[in-house]
């Protein structure tokens, strides 16, 4: 990926970060790549998360998938939440295409909602895709149950059709010993929202009859450009400018990507931003958004609301076209020359420097497309960005505390175990 970092500096832009403010903290962006690269080496808790470009094994993900992939799977059910669903349903809603195995994500529990991906589903050509991490987060683990009551009521065997993403030990790695599923592990040290690029994420992919190898080739290119100075590394130079504006006001981060491909991604990255740097009261507020849609809505706040947002644009330079018809409307002639990426190009080019003019700070990251090589280049860089930010700010990145609080709290609730978090919401129902 290629990072710009032209319309946020100060000279343009209000936030914004002066040349010498960022050659200041690039002195703090070098011990920071100290600490990174001796975490990667000793495999650190988080830091190993850097390492996955060359510790994914494409082949072992190709052989536990076998029986599952194939022409018969028209849709793959994946089960999973957070770091367990979005990585995957960035990499698969990114590369869809036609003809392709049928990616769905289960991961909220609305019964409502669980229930319209069940009904006239077609079972006997649905794969199953479990993944937790920990084994135990309650919401996987009963949509999990549905599931598999649903494929038992329509006389399919599940036990077939499952596969299996977890951690050494747990209540799902002991189910799936249990029934002898395939089962895949979540690398040691490495935090749900960072594992896309571990089988978290290659699963999906390669049932999906995407390019594991790719996807970790562009990654691995990505990784092989962490330096120790944010001028020579788009990844610190994302990270490093996003914590300097955070510093000087813009303490929100709307995520815009040009394709509707990525929408995806957005989710995925304020996932990443929110929970690794909302810690000890500091972090940034990242927003979803979707060009050229929010042009439509939110572009009214971002260029003349309160100055406290940086804007990133995430835009591949080349994709598919289509033609815009010609009309004998006078007025809509301009549009009969043109293309729909010719006009989304413009779109594009327009609420940049609509920002820029207005003097809103914003940053360009470019792809060359939406393909394998560049989404693994994209996920890898925007881990790096937000681990690198995590030094600067000082945070424990790789931990969740207030996401752990309320999964101990719901599991309680349920009778699911002894939690003092599930306690402090029964005294607290109790005060009303
Ligand atoms: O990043 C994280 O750690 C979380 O978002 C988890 O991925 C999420 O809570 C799901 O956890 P698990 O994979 O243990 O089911």
């Amino acid at each position: 990926m290629d990072v710009d970092i032209g319309n946020a500096l100060a000279s343009v832009a209000s936030p914004g970060v002066s040349r010498e403010g960022l050659e200041r903290l690039d002195e703090r962006v070098a011990v920071a790549h100290e600490r990174i690269e001796r975490g990667m080496e000793n495999r650190e808790h988080g830091y190993e998360a850097l390492n996955l470009p060359n510790r994914t094994e494409p082949d072992e993900i190709r052989t536990a998938v076998e029986p599952v992939a194939g022409p018969d799977t028209e849709t793959l059910l994946t089960i999973g939440i957070g770091g367990s669903a979005l990585g995957a349903a960035t990499i698969t809603n990114a590369l869809a295409d036609e003809g392709d195995t049928e990616a769905i994500y289960l991961d909220n529990v609305d019964p409502e909602w669980v229930s319209s991906h069940l009904e006239g589903a077609s079972l006997e050509h649905t794969a199953i895709n479990v993944v937790s991490r920990s084994g135990t987060t309650a919401e996987t683990l009963a949509n999990f149950l549905v599931v598999r009551d649903a494929f038992e009521s329509a006389g399919v065997d599940w036990t077939e059709r499952t596969i299996v993403t977890t951690g050494e030990s747990g209540p799902l790695r002991d189910l799936s010993d249990r029934h002898d599923l395939p089962a895949l592990t979540v690398p040691d040290g490495v935090p749900g929202r960072f594992s896309a690029l571990s089988a978290v994420g290659m699963v999906a992919a390669a049932v999906c009859g995407h390019d594991p190898e790719a996807l970790l080739e562009g990654a691995a290119a990505e990784a092989d450009s962490l330096s120790g100075s944010l001028f020579e590394c788009p990844a610190y130079a994302y990270g490093a400018t996003s914590y300097a504006l955070d510093a000087r006001g813009a303490g929100t981060n709307a995520m815009i990507p040009y394709a509707e491909s990525l929408e995806t991604y957005a989710e995925w990255f304020a996932q990443l931003w929110a929970e690794s740097l909302g810690k000890d009261e500091l972090g940034q507020t990242p927003v979803r958004a979707l060009g050229v849609t929010d042009q439509h809505s939110q572009l009214q706040l971002y260029r003349a609301g309160p100055r406290d947002k940086l804007v990133t644009f995430v835009k591949p330079r080349t994709g598919p076209d289509r033609p815009i018809p010609e009309t004998d409307v006078d007025d809509l002639a301009y549009l009969g020359d043109s293309t729909l990426g010719e006009l989304l190009e413009a779109e594009f080019e327009a609420t940049e420097a609509s920002l820029a003019a207005a003097g809103r700070p914003n940053v360009r990251v470019e792809l060359e497309c939406v393909d394998e090589y560049e989404l693994g280049g994209l996920l890898y860089g925007m881990e790096a960005a937000c681990v690198l930010a995590g030094e600067l700010y000082g945070v424990e990145t790789f931990t969740q505390p207030a996401v752990e609080w309320a999964k101990k709290a719901t599991r309680g609730l349920l009778g699911g175990g002894e939690f003092d978090e599930a306690d402090a919401v029964t005294e607290k129902t109790e005060l009303r």
